[in-house]
């Protein structure tokens, strides 16, 4: 805490308000005791001025595109990591040792499995339900299966929890892909890597053995790590709210999945892919989408552009945009809708409306692309992106449950605008 402070006055009396400098020279005035001290609070609607807590976990700057998990930078981590090993710095704060990190990946493969009569479950959503309300329910329901929610903050208890849920929500995944198809359900295999096992429980079948392809399995791992944590983001937000009502681990992470949906947070990857093949179905009509997004009485938004955050490239983007060419390549496919999204990004890279508002392509712009390219349906996508951002829930969740000095249950105030007190009207005299 630094001892410089901010002065507020209001109505001639003057409250001192301390600064806080976060490690990497991110600065706040501290209001935590504006109400008690002047009887006001502040209004900020969608936070896009507030800070909900301090955390050691991830940092970014949004003017610069810097992303960094622990004080590492996203780059290095998604290039030279596995996804497992990235969870495990998220959770614990430093890299794992070789050692650390086959005991952890161990862990892993033995809490594969679902119980058996969670697999009933699957016979009784509708044929269309969607992947992410099955994986929120199914989520929410391992607390009902595993309810020993460990208070143990010991590394060892903080690891098992976390390797359960892991592992747990890639085979729920699988599982939930296989019954939409009418396909056999594939169980999890010790030999695998945990992003060759995900492939593996999608894509393999009796008649058709799948086989698990290094480079794909690359490019999953490099796609997990790029999405596992965004410091205080909508469904992050959402686990440490739910949570703070002292609502375990299970349950938190179930609600960060039902935020994670929506089209303006991580089901943008979803809406993305369902944008670009509209415009492909109208003959690549650019300039009417573009058109579409700068007029304020259309409330069609280009997807996966724009960031509360990020007022430039979001780092993310750039990696899945290279990892897009080279998986596509790898592949041999030819998807005119990456051309379609070349064009679209240079397009509104070059147009002021994108330009004066800071708009660039996020991370969902181009993660479809590749999913797509891999077979992943794209109802799926969202459910790619809570997998990869599980970590980033977990830790939160861990960091905020262990802040024992600093930890209150979330409970927002607000500005009251309705009528004023009046005198109640019995049923009788109400005409
Ligand atoms: C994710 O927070 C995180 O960290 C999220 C995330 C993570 O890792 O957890 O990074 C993942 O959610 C990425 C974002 C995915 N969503 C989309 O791609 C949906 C499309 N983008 C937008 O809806 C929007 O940009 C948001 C929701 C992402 C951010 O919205 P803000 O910060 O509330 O900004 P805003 O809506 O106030 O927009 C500011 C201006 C407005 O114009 P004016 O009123 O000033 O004239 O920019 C315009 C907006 O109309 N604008 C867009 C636009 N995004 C903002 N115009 C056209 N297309 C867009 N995509």
């Amino acid at each position: 805490m630094s001892d410089k402070h901010a002065t507020l006055t209001i109505e001639g009396k003057s409250y001192a308000l301390p600064i806080i400098e976060g490690s990497e020279g991110d600065m706040a005035v501290d209001i935590r005791s504006l109400l008690k001290e002047s009887g006001y609070i502040t209004l900020d609607s969608g936070y896009m001025n507030t800070g909900s807590c301090s955390s050691d976990i991830t940092f970014l700057d949004g003017n610069k595109g810097i992303l960094n998990y622990r004080g590492y930078a996203i780059d290095e981590l998604a290039e030279q990591c596995s996804f497992i090993e990235v969870a495990y710095l998220l959770f614990l704060g430093e890299l794992p040792n070789r050692t650390q990190l086959n005991d952890f990946r161990e862990l892993i493969s033995r809490y594969a499995l679902i119980h058996e009569d969670m697999i009933h479950f699957f016979d009784h959503f509708p044929p269309k339900a969607s992947p992410m309300s099955i994986l929120s329910t199914m989520v929410n329901s391992l607390g009902s299966y595993y309810p020993e929610m460990s208070a143990d903050s010991s590394d060892e208890a903080v690891l098992s929890v976390a390797a359960r849920l892991l592992s747990k929500i890639r085979t729920i995944a699988a599982f939930s892909y296989k019954k939409s198809e009418g396909h056999p359900l594939v169980s999890p295999r010790y030999d695998l890597s945990y992003c060759g096992n995900f492939l593996n429980m999608m894509f393999d079948k009796p008649v058709t053995p799948y086989v698990v392809h290094p480079e794909v399995v690359a490019t999953v791992n490099k796609l997990l790590i790029l999405h596992a944590d965004h410091e205080q983001n909508c469904s992050t937000s959402t686990v440490r709210l739910v949570g703070s009502a002292g609502v375990n681990l299970y349950t938190s992470i179930s609600a960060g999945i039902s935020a994670l949906w929506g089209p303006l947070h991580g089901g943008a990857n979803q809406a993305v892919i369902e944008m670009l093949e509209g415009i492909h179905r109208d003959n690549n009509d650019f300039e009417k989408y573009i058109k579409k997004a700068k007029d304020p009485n259309d409330n069609f938004r280009l997807s996966g552009f724009g960031h509360r955050v990020y007022k430039t490239f979001d780092p993310r983007a750039t990696i899945i945009k290279r990892a897009c060419e080279q998986t596509l390549k790898v592949l041999n496919v030819d998807d005119p809708l990456l051309e379609i999204a070349m064009q679209l990004e240079e397009i509104a890279r070059s147009d002021d409306y994108f330009i004066s508002r800071n708009l660039y392509p996020n991370v969902d712009f181009y993660s479809g692309i590749i999913y797509r390219a891999m077979g992943i349906p794209t109802n799926m996508f969202t459910v790619m992106f809570a997998m990869g951002r599980l970590p980033g829930w977990i830790s939160h969740w861990q960091e905020m449950m262990m802040d024992t000095k600093d930890r209150k249950i979330g409970r927002p105030r607000q500005i009251y605008t309705g009528p004023v007190k009046r005198d109640f009207v019995p049923l009788h005299e109400r005409g």
